[in-house]
């Protein structure tokens, strides 16, 4: 996912939400897709710091690195080092592609290697604390690799400019432009890595090793305006962005433009725990340009584009159709009967088909300059394609050229070349840009942290684009954060300390942003909105100092009702303070009675949580810090099945100032909310399903030869993301009790497919390592849930192209089933219990010798 979006793209992104959620069988590609970020044979492995291996403080880092590299080579493991790390304190390590595997049967993909040596998947990222990945290693566990996990989309490079030299002007724009916009931090000095193209993909390597180059530059701030959607903090560059901002720099990181796709959707690498993860705020007004009317009495008409269309002189208007409620205007061929429109500005309704396809038709009878008419309330950027002289007008305007026109009256218009830009009110300013991403993250982190401007943006542009162009983005929100902290950093000086409060600073600083401008509606959720809106000059001029700025209760298995904040009164004069309990809307996350997430806008319910406090005012002098603890009470009468994410602030304050801490808790447990699609929404049968090379889906027993394309795959959906994605073969006799199939037997499904996931003889489910496997096909952690939108996020397909287990190990002609588990979210990993699991009809492996 690329951030630097133009309106017009927002709006194609949201007009996916409308599209029928159900996905043709002939999307399904034959190669394993889906899954994030994986590259095959690659690895990021992570060293241990001389100074964390008992009795070898003196080795320098070298050491640490051969000693990798000779565990690998004792084990007859071909690899070639594509990069090393060597970031003392914050990233330790090495990019190592590994050989094909095939035939190989040494691979050992993941484990500690030696003294301190851990490894990780590029895909998943490196978590040391997770017990599970450090309980897996050794004799008879489960192995990752050697599959292509590589889409299509993955080969395009994702552009990735650190702070500073930010190409938008967001941070450092020179005020005395045509435009008159300075930058938030106009004179911070400015490095730009611009690392990459313009679009598309860049993998987690390259993003820590852009991470690290900006920090061994001495830079103060680093700002990232790139992320991908994924849920968890997990990721490699989530943990390396973390380290750095807990060394005192500060790291400001878009939170994504997936607000469409609803809650539970954060991005990587913003969703790293240290991070700034940036929301997105509507400008109030959009900076357009207004074509002047002749020939009869009319206001200016404002046209969305933000330059004048290059167009001289005064020219006559021609309406495709006099009739101003035909809905498809201009969609088919213009009549023989129509003049030549090259001399005219030729105006048009929009509706039932594209913009270019009006376009197309227009021009084929020379029309160029092309005003179309909405055909409601709409207003926005449109996509011409390569038709630079069309532009949206709003409805009423074109009403009233249309209105004239067939009446006879001879109206033209001039698009004047200077003197015509219009700050047009934006109906949504002041709100959060509804394509801002939703939080929490998967662990129940607060993401995003804060809001900037961030739509419909002004800036600079590269100069081959038109120098200044209008954006929207939370790539546009996050240089004006980093703006923001370059002028803190500028006012307090540079010290960790200065850094590492940043956060928290900006965040009881900001000021909360309403749902709408409809009296009555409440606050946005904190799960978009963060803390609010960044208020500069209020976090860099406070005087009181409140801590944590985040309160997070959790889920209502890890409750955590009680919580404690600190009012440090860093001023001169003693302040008496009120406190008071502000409530945000509660979002309500899944659809009511599915297991599928709400799309956004995720609606809201004013139902709040109550927060009781040790005290509600208080004096702090001087100097002095006062204690509160607030007890926060999930909101009750909301239905469990929407996994209720309720947030709100407690106001410190009195007549002359206020600040806040913002709250964040689930009214349900995490544990409870399935994790594997086994509906038949997407594509018709209830998966997971088993898939041959022609896309069809198997529930009878099938041969593969695995000649050609004859080779199995499993289709699968995780309707909310998953710590540990396990496939694995497994005897056809298996005996044991799948949760996915046995809803599959309880709900109405056919017989004939129930016969098939029925076993005998089910045993109770035991402990993970007692399920008899025959060894691990893929494995992937920390996976993001799929969205509804068939835009390669909204399924995942596994195939297994050839016969072997993922170590490379052939596996053997027979009968086999596969067994898929999914770890359940606060799940315990030796727990069975805690896994969703499926196991597929019987595979037949007939491998010709
Ligand atoms: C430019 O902006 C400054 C500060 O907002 C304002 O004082 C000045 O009048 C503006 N100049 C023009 C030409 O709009
Ligand atoms: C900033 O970016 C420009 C354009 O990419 C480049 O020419 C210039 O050298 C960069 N400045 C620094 C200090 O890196
Ligand atoms: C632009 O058009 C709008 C709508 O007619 C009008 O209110 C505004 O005054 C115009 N501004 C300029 C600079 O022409
Ligand atoms: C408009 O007129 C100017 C001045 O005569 C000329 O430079 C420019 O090329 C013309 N533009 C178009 C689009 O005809
Ligand atoms: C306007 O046109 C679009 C595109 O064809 C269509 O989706 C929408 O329903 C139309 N709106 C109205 C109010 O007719
Ligand atoms: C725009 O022009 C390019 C190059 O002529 C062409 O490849 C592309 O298909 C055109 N796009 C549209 C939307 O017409
Ligand atoms: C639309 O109105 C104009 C002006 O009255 C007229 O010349 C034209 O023929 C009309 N078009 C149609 C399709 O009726
Ligand atoms: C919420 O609880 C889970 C389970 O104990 C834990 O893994 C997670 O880190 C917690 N989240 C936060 C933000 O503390
Ligand atoms: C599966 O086998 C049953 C019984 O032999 C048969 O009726 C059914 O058509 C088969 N299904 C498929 C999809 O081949
Ligand atoms: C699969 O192969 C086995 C062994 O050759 C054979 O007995 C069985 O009938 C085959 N099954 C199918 C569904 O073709
Ligand atoms: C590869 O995996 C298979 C299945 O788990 C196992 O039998 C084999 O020993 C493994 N090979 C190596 C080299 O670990
Ligand atoms: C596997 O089965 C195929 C098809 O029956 C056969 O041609 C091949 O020889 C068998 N392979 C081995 C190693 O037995």
């Amino acid at each position: 996912m690329v951030w630097t979006a133009t309106p017009a793209l927002v709006s194609a992104a949201l007009a996916g939400v409308a599209l029928a959620a159900k996905f043709s069988p002939s999307s399904i590609p034959r190669t394993t897709t889906g899954f994030k970020n994986t590259v095959p044979n690659k690895f990021i492995v992570e060293v241990a710091e001389p100074s964390n291996i008992p009795g070898k403080r003196s080795l320098d880092s070298r050491t640490t690195h051969e000693q990798l590299y000779d565990f690998m080579r004792k084990r007859e493991l071909g690899f070639e080092v594509e990069k090393e790390f060597n970031s003392p304190g914050l990233f330790m390590g090495s990019v190592v592609t590994l050989q094909d595997a095939n035939g190989v049967d040494k691979l050992h993909a993941q484990g500690i290697f030696g003294d301190g040596i851990k490894i990780g998947i590029i895909d998943t990222g490196i978590d040391f604390t997770n017990p599970f990945l450090g309980g897996a290693f050794g004799p008879g566990n489960k192995v990752i690799g050697g599959f292509d996990f590589v889409g299509d989309d993955f080969s395009k490079i994702r552009h990735l400019v650190l702070m500073p030299n930010f190409t938008h002007g967001i941070i450092g724009a020179n005020p005395g432009n045509p435009f008159n916009i300075s930058g938030v931090a106009f004179k911070a000095s400015i490095n730009a890595y611009r690392i990459f193209g313009c679009t598309g993909d860049v993998s987690d390597d390259i993003i820590i090793e852009a991470l690290l180059r900006g920090v061994s530059d001495g830079n103060d701030i680093l700002t990232m305006s790139l992320g991908g959607a994924d849920g968890w903090t997990e990721s490699s560059s989530s943990v390396v962005s973390s380290r750095i901002a807990a060394t005192g720099k500060i790291v400001t990181i878009a939170a994504g433009n997936d607000g469409s796709k609803g809650s539970w959707y954060t991005s990587s690498p913003g969703n790293g725990i240290n991070a700034i993860s940036v929301a997105s705020l509507d400008n109030t007004v959009i900076p357009l340009q207004n074509a002047t009317v002749h020939g009869v009495a009319h206001d200016p008409i404002t046209y969305f584009a933000t330059f004048p269309l290059p167009i001289n002189g005064t020219l006559p208007v021609f309406a495709t159709s006099n009739d101003t409620t035909v809905v498809d205007d201009a969609c088919n061929a213009l009549p023989d009967s129509t003049p030549d429109l090259s001399g005219s500005v030729v105006v048009v309704r929009r509706g039932t088909c594209t913009f270019v396809q009006k376009l197309t038709n227009i021009a084929a009878k020379g029309g160029q300059v092309v005003l179309i008419y909405d055909n409601g309330s709409g207003f926005d950027a449109i996509d011409t394609g390569n038709f630079t002289t069309a532009t949206l007008i709003q409805a009423a305007d074109g009403v009233f050229l249309v209105n004239e026109f067939a009446s006879g009256v001879p109206v033209s218009i001039s698009f004047p070349q200077s003197g015509g830009s219009f700050d047009f009110p934006d109906s949504a300013g002041g709100l959060i840009s509804s394509f801002t991403s939703f939080g929490p993250s998967n662990d129940f982190f607060f993401k995003p942290a804060i809001a900037a401007p961030g739509g419909n943006i002004l800036s600079t542009f590269p100069v081959p684009l038109g120098t200044f162009a209008v954006l929207s983005g939370t790539s546009m929100a996050t240089p004006f954060m980093a703006g923001v902290s370059a002028l803190l950093f500028g006012v307090k000086g540079t010290a960790p300390e200065v850094g590492l409060t940043a956060r928290t600073l900006f965040e009881t600083t900001a000021q909360r942003v309403p749902s709408s401008h409809t009296d009555g509606d409440p606050l946005q959720t904190v799960t978009q909105q963060g803390a609010g809106l960044v208020d500069a000059f209020k976090a860099i001029h406070a005087d009181v100092i409140v801590s944590p700025a985040e309160l997070i209760t959790n889920d209502t298995a890890h409750f955590q009702p009680l919580q404690k904040f600190s009012v440090k009164n860093i001023g001169t004069t003693a302040k008496s303070f009120k406190v008071s309990h502000i409530p945000a809307g509660t979002a309500l996350t899944f659809q009511p009675g599915t297991i599928f997430p709400a799309d956004g806008p995720v609606p809201l319910s004013s139902k709040a949580a109550t927060v009781k406090f040790s005290e509600t005012s208080f004096t702090v002098h001087p100097g002095q810090t006062q204690q509160i603890t607030a007890h926060i009470t999930a909101p009750t009468g909301l239905d469990p099945t929407t996994f209720p994410v309720f947030s709100g602030f407690i106001e410190i304050a009195n007549a002359q100032e206020s600040y806040q801490v913002s709250y964040l808790g689930l009214a349900g447990s995490l544990k409870d909310v399935q994790v594997v699609d086994d509906t038949d929404v997407f594509f018709g049968v209830n998966l997971p399903v088993l898939t041959d090379a022609e896309g069809n889906f198997l529930t009878n027993a099938t041969n593969f030869t695995f000649v050609g394309d004859d080779a199995p795959g499993v289709l699968m959906r995780l309707a909310f993301g998953s710590p540990k994605l396990l496939f694995d073969l497994v005897d056809p006799n298996i005996k044991i009790t799948t949760t996915l199939n046995k809803r599959a037997e309880d709900a109405s499904v056919p017989v004939a497919a129930r016969s098939v996931f029925s076993f005998p003889n089910a045993a109770k489910s035991g402990t993970f390592a007692q399920v008899r496997t025959l060894g691990s096909l893929f494995e992937a952690d920390f996976q993001p849930r799929n969205s509804d939108v068939n835009d390669g996020t909204g399924f995942n397909q596994l195939t297994i192209p050839s016969p072997q287990f993922a170590n490379g190990t052939m596996i053997p002609n027979g009968t086999y089933r596969i067994l898929l588990r999914a770890l359940k979210v606060t799940g315990d990993p030796t727990k069975e219990e805690d896994f969703e699991s499926w196991l597929s009809p019987i595979l037949g492996f007939e491998v010709p010798s």
